[in-house]
């Protein structure tokens, strides 16, 4: 049972083999929905945002390396976002390149810049997915707090779009405690939800 307050978190190991995202998201969903996982309706929206045709639950799914995260909520708008760090990626440039100069400066000066760089990308992943408008948010139109430990607050700091004001928003990493070693994760809701990991 969901209840409206509240947000599912899934994280399973892919099994390239047996299983991929587009089969995982169904079993998953097929589960809430009490239906055959192949005829649950799924559409996709303008900015390609997958969704349940007429059905109040939301979802949203994300995979790197070996994983796969999924966040299900009703009623609540949701984005999920999970990477699995690369090491000889040149994450300093990409930071340059692609977030905002307070964001940037936060990566250089904390005392591990690779983590606070992942941290920054799936925060503001995951906030992009939540609003469903994926990289046409544009990544410079809002900003987050790249701080390791924001205990429950919102690391949404503030968005310049007047439709998504971040006061409406909560955003967060998923604790490492819940994540192999190298994995990232965040995740994003309107509103305050409870977050609960689900096996
Ligand atoms: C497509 C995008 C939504 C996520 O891409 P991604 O991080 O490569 O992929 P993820 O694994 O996190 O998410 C993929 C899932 O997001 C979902 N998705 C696609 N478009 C979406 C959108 N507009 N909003 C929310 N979810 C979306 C789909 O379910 C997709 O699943 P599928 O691969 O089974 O079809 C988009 O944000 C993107 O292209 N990002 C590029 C990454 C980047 O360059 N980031 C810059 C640094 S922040």
């Amino acid at each position: 049972m969901l209840q409206t307050n509240v947000l599912h978190l899934h994280l399973k190991k892919l099994n390239q083999k047996k299983n991929n995202s587009k089969i995982m998201t169904r079993e998953i969903l097929a589960d809430y929905l009490q239906q055959n996982p192949a005829e649950i309706a799924l559409e996709v929206g303008e900015h390609g945002k997958p969704f349940i045709k007429n059905n109040p639950l939301h979802f949203n799914v994300s995979h790197s390396g070996d994983y796969f995260l999924m966040g299900v909520t009703r009623e609540s708008a949701v984005g999920v976002d999970i990477e699995c760090a690369r090491p000889n990626r040149d994450f300093l440039a990409l930071a340059k390149r692609f977030f905002t100069p307070s964001e940037f400066a936060a990566i250089q000066s904390d005392k591990n810049p690779v983590a606070a760089f992942y941290r920054c990308w799936t925060r503001k992943e995951a906030f992009i997915k939540a609003a469903g408008l994926g990289l046409s948010f544009g990544l410079s139109n809002f900003e987050v707090d790249v701080s390791e430990d924001l205990g429950t607050q919102s690391c949404l700091l503030h968005s310049h779009n007047p439709l998504f004001s971040a006061s409406d928003w909560i955003l967060r990493s998923i604790s490492s405690d819940h994540l192999e070693f190298s994995y990232f994760a965040a995740f994003a809701t309107r509103g305050n939800v409870e977050p609960v990991f689900c096996c």
